[in-house]
């Protein structure tokens, strides 16, 4: 199976896993091109609705006919799940996301869903994060210092992704260079730096389950602890 048959696999493996919970609910949604499979997949499956993570899911949702559903919507209630990909996972469940631009409202709709999903072909497992550089959404107007300050506080090198506009009209740098062996700590110290939107690890909030799609089928495993 070549990558994109991989990530349909997971895509598929993940609406079997929700199936029976899916008819009448509302469940988030990420971004991306494993969860590009699995929006196709929900066509017909019953929701009562979807709440997106970006302009671009919010549009495939819609072109299959899935009621759009907003968190306002929603008011105090919590999502049953999210299901989205990932562009690194540990060991522990801690995640690298927002190569697709969208980690901000990936993370703020991950944190009002009661269980994350990962689905993920095997190239996205790793031993610790970092190999893939990490996503930081930032004020425009901030993004130099912003740099700055990351340069000096992590030793990574930070690249403006330029051209890129995110849907809240913010800028995204991504650090190379890191080797993250206390995600959640540098979660939130990239957080306290004035300028920062939000950053691509999910450590405070990672996955629940993982549905790994490998040459030899899925392998579907649960946050360790
Ligand atoms: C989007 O901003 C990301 O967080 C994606 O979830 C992540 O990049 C995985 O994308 P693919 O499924 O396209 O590999």
């Amino acid at each position: 199976m070549n990558q994109d048959e991989l990530k349909k696999a997971a895509a598929l493996a993940a609406l079997e896993e929700i199936r029976t919970l899916a008819q009448g609910a509302i469940v988030g949604v990420g971004t991306g091109s494993t969860v590009n499979h699995f929006i196709d997949a929900l066509a017909g499956c019953g929701l009562r609705g979807a709440v997106p993570s970006s302009e671009a899911s919010a549009r495939r949702l819609a072109a299959h006919g899935i009621p759009l559903v907003s968190l306002d919507d929603i008011g105090a209630g919590t999502l049953p799940f999210y299901v989205d990909g990932a562009d690194e996972i540990d060991p522990g469940f801690n995640m690298i996301k927002g190569g697709g631009g969208a980690l901000t409202r990936e993370k703020i709709v991950a944190a009002v869903a009661r269980r994350f999903i990962c689905i993920c072909d095997a190239s996205k497992k790793v031993a610790i994060l970092g190999n893939f550089p990490l996503p930081v959404e930032v004020i425009p107007m901030a993004r130099v210092q912003v740099g700055h300050e990351i340069a000096r506080l992590t030793g990574g090198i930070p690249r403006w992704r330029e051209g890129f506009v995110t849907d809240n009209a913010n800028h995204i740098l991504d650090v190379s260079g890191l080797a993250i062996d206390d995600p959640r700590t540098l979660e939130s110290e990239l957080n306290q730096i004035a300028g920062v939107v939000t950053n691509g690890l999910f450590a405070r909030r990672g996955a629940d389950v993982l549905l790994l799609a490998t040459a030899s089928g899925i392998e579907r495993s649960a946050r360790p602890g």
